[in-house]
This record gives structure tokens, sequence and C-alpha cells, in this order.
């Protein structure tokens, strides 16, 4: 069962094989211009360096996550001093000098609206099929009705019981409208031995933009 303590024990045991300690070149390649200001969502944030980026190009920032021991790590390790307050079940960190918040708490306790785009790169992937719906619908309801999505998602052959989750290339547009693209897609198991090692002969990420 993937519940929030299986993230809580990930960070604390630092099974965090999903963060990635540059900037996500796909971010970089395929985000798109907005104006500076928008308010850009990063759900399950990790400690995504990716968050730094899109602050660094104007945008206002709110990462949300569980674990505690991310958010920690992340202000630390980039150096970031911040302010904290507590809204309801959420601690909301303030960083001082760039656009950024942090919230932490349960992702589905987060409650403000009219983000003008969000960023999910193993955010959809990480949540177990029985919750991905209630996911998405729990992400559109935090956006504007214009706004931008860039999410990188995962299909793979074989099977597998924990995240990150292979998710079917037909079901992405019933989950976050049709109106979502398929802009690029590499099989990451023709140039990294570790996915055929896991018995991948597929690994396939792809990157969906909306851009209305
Ligand atoms: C696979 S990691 C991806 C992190 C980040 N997006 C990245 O690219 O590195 C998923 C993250 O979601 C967090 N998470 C899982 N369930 C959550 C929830 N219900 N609310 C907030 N964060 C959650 C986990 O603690 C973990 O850091």
């Amino acid at each position: 069962m993937i519940t929030n303590e299986f993230w809580l024990d990930r960070w604390k045991n630092g099974r965090i094989g999903f963060h990635q300690e540059g900037v996500n070149p796909k971010l970089i390649e395929f985000w798109p211009i907005l104006p500076k200001g928008s308010h850009i969502l990063v759900p399950l944030c990790g400690k995504s360096n990716d968050m730094i980026w899109l602050a660094e190009q104007g945008y206002r920032v709110t990462g949300v996550e569980i674990s505690s021991l991310a958010v920690i790590q992340f202000l630390g390790d980039n150096d970031l001093a911040y302010d904290t307050h507590q809204e309801g079940e959420l601690k909301i960190h303030t960083v001082h000098g760039l656009p950024l918040r942090i919230v932490e708490g349960d992702y589905f306790q987060f409650s403000e609206t009219e983000f003008d785009a969000c960023y999910d790169r193993a955010a959809m992937v990480a949540m177990p099929e029985s919750r991905r719906a209630d996911y998405v619908t729990h992400t559109l309801n935090r956006l504007t009705a214009t706004a931008c999505i860039l999410l990188i998602s995962l299909h793979y052959d074989g099977d597998k019981q924990c995240p990150p989750f292979s998710i079917e290339e037909q079901s992405i547009p019933l989950l976050w409208g049709v109106d979502i693209q398929k802009i690029a897609s590499e099989n990451l198991a023709l140039t990294n031995p570790q996915y055929k090692e896991q018995g991948h002969s597929i690994f396939e990420e792809s990157v969906w933009r909306l851009q209305p």
C-alpha cells in the first residue's frame, strides 16, 4: 500500500532515488513562456531543484510536499532563509529573496486555487492507481480555466508494485483532458542499462503539455 507513511519512511531511510541533482532538462526544454509573476503549482515537489529554476525565471512558485525531511533538506541544501507559519494542518515556508513557498503537508488538504500553471514531474506517477484520478481532479481544481500544464509521465513493460507507476498513454487525455498533447518521448531503456537490468525493454518517459 502506498500511504503517506510509505513516503515519510522513504525520506527517513534516504530511499530517494527519484531525486535529481540538477534541473530536469525536459523542464528547461519544454516549459512554456508565461507572464512573469505567473503562479506555478508543483505538487508532490520533494526537494526538486526544478522549483529554484522556475522561481529564477520570475514565476511565483508553490511546492507541496508531505515530508518535513524533504522540506528541511530543500531549504538547507539551497541555503535558503525562510519564514514559517501554520495554516490549519499545513505549514507554509516562505523563502526570502526568491518568489517561492513550500507547503508542508498532505497535498489533498491543500486547497488554494487560481494557479496559472502546474509542473508535474514524478508526482502523478507516484500515486497508486486507486488515487490517480483523485490526484488529477484535485490538481485541476487548483488551476485557472486557462492554466498550462507540463507533465512528465512514464510507461514501461513488466510488473512493478511500487512507484514510479506505469501509466497507459491513452489514459492521460482521459485524466487531464483531451487538449493535453504529447510533445516528446524517449525510451530510457535504450540508453540507460539500469532499466534493462530491472527487466524493462521499454521505459518510456513522455512529456505532455496543455497550453490553451
Ligand atoms: C517520486 S517523489 C517526486 C518528488 C519530486 N516531484 C521530484 O521530481 O523529485 C514523490 C514525492 O511526493 C511526496 N508525496 C507523496 N504523497 C504526498 C501527499 N499526499 N502530499 C504531499 N506530498 C506527497 C513524497 O514525499 C515524495 O517526495
